[in-house]
């Protein structure tokens, strides 16, 4: 199977893009894909949910990938160096270790000299896995667009909360906006609506709306609000190391089987 790139990403915090780039790898990994994380929000909130503090590498994560720089990585031909493996057989991760500001800063320096530069070492992983999931920054700076120069394809988690539609706009103008520039090839994979609690009228309209407006974009699979998947993350753990069959976890499960069947579908179809 051709190796999926997909970066999770939404302008707006808190919307559920770590809890899903955490426990969607999870599941995909043990319905045994090849799954890399990468970490890229500074906050490192997905590095510590898989049970690695940015603190605490042995042999260094994203900056010292970046700070040997471009050139170097595609001389040297190899990204595994930085890659680590988890509690997960087939899981693995790229740790976000931007710890200072002045780092984030220089990050972010880096992503408007050279947009491409986490391109040319995502596409070094390319072939060793099945997926490549990367978790971006909540915002429409230079890197979430260098995280989506990255992608084949980004996915949304769309909050089930009163507003969330009006986010979509201006994300869908700049996904319009990097097609016709630096990824003329990025694909929406699609809305995910997470944090659905069908006790709340609220919720269940804009999921309703929500199903209206995106036709065709929305994924079948709709996240519950589930306390498990809070649990899980103050665990530093996937919830399938948690509570494996609470409803969020299973949502997340049917979305994992989503994907693997649609790309190995697609794969089967073009080796026939
Ligand atoms: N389906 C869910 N049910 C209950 N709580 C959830 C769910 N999804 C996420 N949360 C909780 O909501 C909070 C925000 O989630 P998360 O960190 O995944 O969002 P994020 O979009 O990555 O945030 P940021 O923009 O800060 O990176 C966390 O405390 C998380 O545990
Ligand atoms: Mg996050």
């Amino acid at each position: 199977m051709k190796t999926r790139i997909i970066a999770i990403s939404s302008q707006k915090g808190g919307v559920g893009k770590t809890t899903t780039v955490v426990n969607l790898a999870a599941w995909l990994a043990l319905l045994d894909n090849r799954v890399l994380v990468v970490d890229f929000d500074p906050q490192g909130s997905t590095s510590r949910c898989m049970g690695l503090s940015p603190n605490k590498l042995t042999h260094g994560g994203l900056l010292e990938m970046f700070r040997c720089g471009a050139l170097e990585l595609l001389k040297q031909e190899q990204i595994e160096p930085y890659i680590y493996k988890t509690m997960i057989k087939n899981l693995h991760l790229l740790p976000s270790n931007i710890t200072s500001t002045e780092d984030e800063i220089w990050l972010s320096q880096q992503a408007v000299e050279d947009p491409e530069l986490l391109k040319n070492a995502v596409d070094l992983a390319i072939g060793q896995f099945d997926f490549i999931l990367i978790d971006a920054p909540p915002s429409l700076s230079a890197l979430p667009r260098m995280a989506l120069a990255a992608a084949d394809s980004i996915l949304v988690p769309l909050q089930c909360e009163e507003m969330a539609l009006g986010t979509m706009p201006r994300l869908l103008g700049l996904i319009r906006d990097l097609q016709k520039s630096s990824n003329r090839w990025l694909q929406i994979e699609g809305i995910l609506m997470t944090m659905f609690d069908p006790s709340i009228g609220y919720s269940r309209r804009l999921l309703e709306q929500a199903k209206s407006h995106f036709q065709g974009l929305l994924f079948d699979a709709v996240i519950p609000r589930d306390p498990r998947l809070s649990e899980a993350i103050a665990a530093h753990r996937p919830v399938v190391l948690y509570d494996m069959n609470s409803p969020g976890s299973l949502a997340y499960r049917s979305l994992a089987q989503h994907l693997q069947q649609k790309y190995r579908a697609e794969a089967t179809a073009q080796t026939a």
